[in-house]
Order: structure tokens, then C-alpha cells, then sequence
């Protein structure tokens, strides 16, 4: 019977589909980039090759600004997204008592007003992308500046989201400043396009998360656990395509791949993304291998 395929392929940020018709048998072949597995068959034949542009982008890994990628996605195609943007907190990082910035190639350091109006753009580009009824889990954090606290309700409710759920992440990081009680704690908050979603909290999860922080062997300070995103992807089971606007180390895509889910994302530093294509790689390499 003839058939007609559909190869997507990723070069230079591009996506390019080759168009091939064949006659169908089985000779089995895999394309890992894009996360594609699809039968070969014996005779082949190119029938096409065409670019087409960013807006068709479908699933991979883009070192690239995010609001660069979101503007290349078409409207209401993600499911879920599971992010963590940087904290705007400069070399205000906490771990016990040692203070820095976590970041190789950018300083986190907007002024306030810029860098929460940079996350409501962000969060309501998310929200274009994403299908009625879907979701983001968002994590973020009570901050303080200058003795005063900020807390992120102070951008979420200027977006178009509709707030469904305040989680709270016990994740073991501390710091000790004599003058407050120590925080220990981060949020997720669970954001939705529209009141009705399809999540189901079929793991019996409540409200406090206890998941230590595992970084990356170090090579990302500020990854948050495969666990934590994994718990997410597992109460939306419908869904297929998840986002993750602010990658790091690769984690949201790892936790997709382990819950047989495509994924989509960009992250700015070089460094990070190389790390996280090679997590992804031994991600798919342990899942043929067992
Ligand atoms: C809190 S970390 C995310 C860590 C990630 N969840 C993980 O598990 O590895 C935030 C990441 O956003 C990246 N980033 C900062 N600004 C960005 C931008 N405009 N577009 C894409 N990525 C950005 C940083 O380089 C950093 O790796």
C-alpha cells in the first residue's frame, strides 16, 4: 500500500520536513532529536523537502530566549507547562549561610518593576499557546527586598490565569538570617486556561510537597527534582505536550520523556542547554536499554 510520511527534523532552529512516499513493510529506524520513532520502510522514496516556518515548531530543546520561542508557537498546542524562571534575586542566592549567584551567563538582577512585568508577558504568552483547560505549574517563591516581602500574587493576578491552587514545595534549602524565621520553603502554583481542567490527583498528593532539591551534579544550582515535575505530568494524564519556557538542565523535559509525553522548551545559556541535551540523551538511551 502506498503511504506518505512526515519526517520533522530540527537544523538551525528550524524545523524542516521531509515528505517521503513508500510502499509499506517494516524496517525500523528512530530519530531521537525530536523525540520522532516511526517505521522505515524498505523502499523509499524523497518526494520532498520543504522549510517551513518557526510557527509550525512541534517538540525539541531551543537555546534561545523564551519569548523568542513563544512567539514562534502556535496558538492553544501545549498542554501543561512546568517552569521555574529565575528568581530576580542578583547574587542573593541562598544555601545555609553562603550567599551567590547561581548563574553563569546572566546576573538575575532587573530592576522589580521590569522583572515582573517580563513574567507577566512570558506567563500570558504561556497562556496563548496553551489549549483551553490546560495548565502550568509555576514555581516561584516568597522573596525580600529591602526588609519587605514580595509575593508572587503580585504578578500571577495582573495575568490572564485563572489560579486553581497555592502548593507548597518543602524542598530542604535554608537560610540562616538571624532576623526573620528561616524560609524553607518554595511555591508552585497551579495555574489553568479556564476553571475546568483535566487533572486528577490519582497519587493521592496533598498540598505539601517534600522533595529535596537535587541540582545536577552541581552543573545546575538551581534544578528543581525529576520527581517533583514527574508528580505533575502523572495528574494530567490526557495530556501530551509539555513546555518548559525556562529548561535549565533539561529536568521538565527528562520528567516527559520518563512519562512518555512529548516536550517543548528553550533555555538562554549555552552551557545549561548542552547539559541538558546530554541528560536527555542517557534519558533515551536508559529507557531502550531497559
Ligand atoms: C531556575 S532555572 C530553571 C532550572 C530547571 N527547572 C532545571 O530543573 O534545571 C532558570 C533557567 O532559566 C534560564 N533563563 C533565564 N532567562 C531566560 C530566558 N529569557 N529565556 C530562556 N531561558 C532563560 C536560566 O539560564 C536558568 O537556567
Amino acid at each position: 500500500m502506498n503511504q506518505t510520511l512526515i519526517v520533522f527534523v530540527e537544523i538551525n532552529y528550524k524545523i524542516v520536513y521531509l515528505c517521503l512516499s513508500f510502499e509499506r513493510s517494516g524496517r525500523h529506524s528512530k530519530e531521537h532529536g525530536t523525540n520522532l520513532c516511526f517505521t522505515l520502510p524498505d523502499s523509499v522514496h524523497l518526494s520532498g523537502i520543504f522549510f517551513i516556518p518557526m510557527a509550525k515548531i512541534i517538540t525539541g530543546l531551543y537555546n534561545i530566549d523564551c519569548l523568542e520561542l513563544l512567539s514562534s508557537i502556535n496558538d492553544e498546542i501545549i498542554d501543561l507547562t512546568i517552569t521555574s524562571p529565575p528568581y530576580n534575586l542578583g547574587d542573593k542566592h541562598h544555601t545555609g549561610n553562603k550567599i551567590f549567584n547561581p548563574y553563569d551567563d546572566f546576573t538575575d538582577n532587573l530592576p522589580e518593576i521590569e522583572y515582573q512585568n517580563q513574567q507577566i508577558k512570558v506567563l500570558n504568552e504561556i497562556y496563548r499557546v496553551t489549549k483551553d483547560g490546560g495548565s502550568i505549574m509555576y514555581n516561584h517563591k516568597n522573596r525580600i527586598r529591602n526588609g519587605v516581602q514580595i509575593t508572587p500574587y503580585e504578578w500571577l493576578l495582573k495575568t490572564k490565569w485563572t489560579i486553581k491552587q497555592e502548593i507548597v514545595w518543602f524542598n530542604g534549602s535554608q537560610n540562616f538570617d538571624k532576623c526573620r524565621f528561616y524560609p524553607m520553603t518554595e511555591r508552585i502554583f497551579w495555574l489553568s486556561k479556564g476553571i475546568k481542567t483535566n487533572f486528577i490527583n490519582n497519587i493521592n498528593q496533598h498540598d505539601l510537597i517534600k522533595d529535596n532539591a537535587e541540582g545536577t551534579n552541581k552543573e545546575h544550582k538551581r534544578s528543581f527534582p525529576i520527581k517533583l515535575a514527574q508528580r505533575f505530568i502523572i495528574c494530567f494524564p490526557d495530556s501530551n505536550l509539555i513546555f518548559d519556557p525556562y529548561m535549565g538542565s533539561g529536568t521538565t523535559a527528562i520528567a516527559a520523556i520518563k512519562e512518555g509525553k512529548n516536550y517543548l522548551g528553550s533555555e538562554i545559556s549555552k552551557k545549561y542547554h548542552d547539559i541538558a541535551k546530554d541528560r536527555i540523551k542517557n534519558q533515551i538511551l536508559t529507557l531502550e536499554l531497559f
